[in-house]
């Protein structure tokens, strides 16, 4: 059977490092309240006129050097992103062109903060089928752009940054002790929409601030996460006791602490990295995977499961064998 196995993993962060104390000059707010609320003690920050793709495209180029690979060994990109350069083309075409790559093919995804799980499920799928042989799977985001600096419950919250992933297709034996990505669940429900949404858009001509109802995202948060760590560990045939690592969505230490005792799995086995990063949305999962390699936390041979909630509500999960 083919598998998608993990070649390579890289990530980039802005040199940009915002503490906590330079938010107390613009909202009511404090260092104290942010760390025992989320668990955020700093988060980068995208230069002027730094882009998404250009920080997709160094995640990329990292992974790639990483993997010993050249771009032209690459099928396809997926970026996950819900803060592209432009309308379009996708921030994806634009990363194949920074990194010199002519053939295969790269889109978008966007599923908010759950958009890294959705794009991997979509390589997985491609990689199965036999569509694609490489595909490099990319978080990136730069939500400070559609922060309202005057809310003090959102604006203190976000990060920038970008991660990514190469996934290869390999011939196994299919059990759930080789490697590669075991199963994905994928779930969304529209219902909740107006709980975490940017009021702005292209149909309406305006690019929007981030509204977020934070006590009912976490409510949903603390349910979901959990169900479907839960449902993707059932499908592959395990159980929390097979899991290395659980490498959550990073949006708030509180929710990551509360979806792990759910699970019965203990903080020693959660790579966490939402002190130094905040929230970076799609770029959360694949930073933090990346971080926890380069800490000699996730090692080969380690079962992975990744878990993400946000805006839509969108929510799923991804279990692999590194
Ligand atoms: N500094 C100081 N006080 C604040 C701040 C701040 N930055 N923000 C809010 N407060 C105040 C509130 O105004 C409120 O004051 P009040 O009681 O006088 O009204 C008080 O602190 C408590 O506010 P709550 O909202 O009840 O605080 P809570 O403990 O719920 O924490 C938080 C808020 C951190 C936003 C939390 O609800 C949360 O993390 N929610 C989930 C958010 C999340 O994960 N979002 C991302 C999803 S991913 C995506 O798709 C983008």
């Amino acid at each position: 059977t083919l598998r998608a196995v993990v070649r390579g993993v890289g990530h980039y962060l802005p040199e940009r490092v915002v503490p906590n104390s330079e938010f107390e000059d613009m909202v009511d707010t404090s260092d104290e309240w942010i760390v025992a609320r989320t668990g955020i003690e700093r988060r980068h920050f995208a230069a002027e006129g730094q882009t998404t793709s250009d920080m997709a495209a160094e995640a990329a180029r990292r992974a790639l050097d990483m993997a010993g690979l050249e771009p032209s060994d690459i099928d396809a990109i997926i970026v996950a992103t819900s803060t592209a350069d432009l309308t379009f083309p996708s921030a994806a075409t634009m990363v194949q062109d920074r990194i010199g790559m002519t053939g295969g093919f790269a889109f978008d995804v966007q599923a908010v903060c759950a958009g890294f799980v959705f794009a991997l499920a979509n390589a997985n799928a491609l990689i199965v089928s036999g569509q694609a042989k490489r595909v490099i799977v990319i978080g990136a985001e730069t939500f400070s752009r559609i922060l309202d600096w005057e809310d003090r419950t959102t604006c203190v919250l976000f990060g920038d940054g970008a991660g990514a992933l190469i996934l290869e297709a390999q011939e196994g034996g299919g059990t759930t002790a080789d490697r590669g990505i075991l199963s994905t669940d994928l779930n969304s429900d529209g219902r909740h929409r107006d709980i975490l949404y940017v009021d702005g858009g292209v149909s309406t001509q305006s690019t929007g601030h981030l509204r977020m109802q934070g006590k009912e995202v976490f409510r949903h948060a603390v349910e979901k996460l959990a169900e479907t760590a839960h449902a993707a560990l059932d499908k592959a045939g395990l159980g929390a006791d097979d899991v290395d690592w659980i490498v959550p969505h990073q949006a708030n230490l509180r929710i990551i602490k509360s979806t792990a005792s759910k699970m019965g799995v203990g903080m020693d086995r959660v790579v966490v990295t939402v002190q130094d990063h905040g929230n970076t949305s799609a770029a959360s999962i694949p930073l933090a995977l990346s971080v926890g390699v380069e800490r000699g936390q996730i090692k080969e041979g380690d079962l992975v499961v990744t878990e993400a909630i946000g805006g839509g509500l969108a929510w799923g999960s991804v279990v692999l064998r590194w």
